[in-house]
């Protein structure tokens, strides 16, 4: 494909407009055709502010369009799977938001769709595209860091999403735990069994919606090492996004990103800035990297970085966790 890639995008709230400005501004090989939502008048303030020329009535427009080839789809998880197999139906390559569904039977016939129009599907997993997470990657397979025995992920954002948005959010292991488990597998290969313990701290309407906004999950990996996972939906100082990883020749770790590096130091403290502050700050770099490797991926046919099957694998490890949460004990991935 020489020309650019004619892009429609569904979902123009949070993350969609994040991507929406990344098309617009940083992704010279696409071009955004229209954006659209069911909240129409929140597509018209997105197209608006970003320069995007049409609004279209809904996601069926964009797939009636002949002249878009691919889609972005970036509108509440429950939609998903059903966007991914009408989007295939239609021809168009797929660009999907994390996580695929909450349910095997509906990523399935969405990955069965996909394979059998053979479009292109990535799913959203921005944080393999983060420089920090890259650069630890390629420490552990360098041989670096010699074998790696432990992981830690800490992973806590600075507040928790509106209680409308818990409710269709499948719950924090598929909603906000998913981009852990998959960096899990990304570093370390897959996780064989899990055991989560987790509970309501940070706000009791989160509670009353039938969520969890604290826990604390053990892996168990196929390669033997073993690793935690550190989630709230609160933390006070900002968005606390760490990772280690320790073998048996020395440890990889990546801290916090902050607006500036200057410590300001005085007779009574030390002090410095808070990290930054959300999704939106710290991970701008991969956003943009993600959907150009995605683009990338329709122009010269190749297999987009992180496929349907990489979608699939921490929604299993979600209900691994979420049946070690109800049941109190270890769950290996083999029963779900
Ligand atoms: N990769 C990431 O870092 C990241 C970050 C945030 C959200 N997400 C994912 O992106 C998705 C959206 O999250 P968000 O935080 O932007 O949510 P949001 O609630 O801010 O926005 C979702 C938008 O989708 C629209 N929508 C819902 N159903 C629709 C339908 N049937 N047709 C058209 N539009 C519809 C809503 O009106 C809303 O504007 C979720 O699946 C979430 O898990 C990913």
């Amino acid at each position: 494909m020489s020309q650019k890639v004619r892009v429609g995008l569904v979902g123009t709230g949070r993350i969609g407009r994040v991507h929406t400005q990344t098309i617009k501004q940083r992704v010279p090989q696409a071009e955004l055709v229209a954006v659209t939502d069911m909240n129409l008048a929140a597509a018209e303030a997105c197209a608006a502010e970003f320069g995007v020329s049409q609004v279209a009535p809904d996601f069926q427009a964009l797939l009636d369009d002949p002249s878009i080839d691919a889609v972005l789809i970036c509108s509440a998880t429950d939609t998903h799977s059903t966007f991914i197999i009408q989007a295939a139906n239609a021809g168009k390559h797929i660009f999907c938001e994390k996580p695929i569904a909450a349910d095997l039977p509906a990523i399935d016939a969405a990955l069965a769709a996909v394979d059998q129009a053979g479009v292109k599907l990535m799913i959203g997993f921005n944080r393999r595209f983060d420089a920090n997470h890259r650069r630890i990657k390629q420490a552990i397979e360098a041989g670096e860091i010699g074998t790696p025995h432990l992981m830690h992920i800490i992973s806590r954002d600075p507040a928790p999403p509106p209680i409308a948005y818990v409710k269709v959010s499948g719950g924090l292991f598929f909603d906000m735990t998913i981009h852990d488990f998959d960096m899990a597998r990304f570093l370390l290969g897959e996780v064989t069994e899990v055991y989560a313990c987790a509970g309501v701290m940070v706000d009791p309407a989160i509670g009353e919606a039938g969520d969890i906004d604290t826990a604390v999950i053990t892996l168990k990996f196929a390669n033997g090492a073993i690793g935690t996972i550190d989630n709230s939906r609160q933390a006070v100082y900002g968005y606390d996004q760490r990772v280690e990883v320790f073998g048996s020749k020395g440890s990889a770790s990546s801290g916090n990103l902050f607006a500036d590096a200057v410590t300001i130091s005085s007779a009574s403290s030390v002090q410095r800035g808070l990290p930054l502050n959300f999704f939106m700050d710290r991970y701008i770099p991969s956003y943009q990297l993600e959907v150009t490797e995605f683009i990338d991926s329709v122009v010269n046919n190749t297999t987009p970085p992180v496929t349907g099957a990489d979608g699939r694998a921490p929604v299993v490890i979600a209900k691994a966790a979420i049946l070690s949460y109800r049941e109190n004990r270890p769950v290996k991935l083999s029963e779900i």
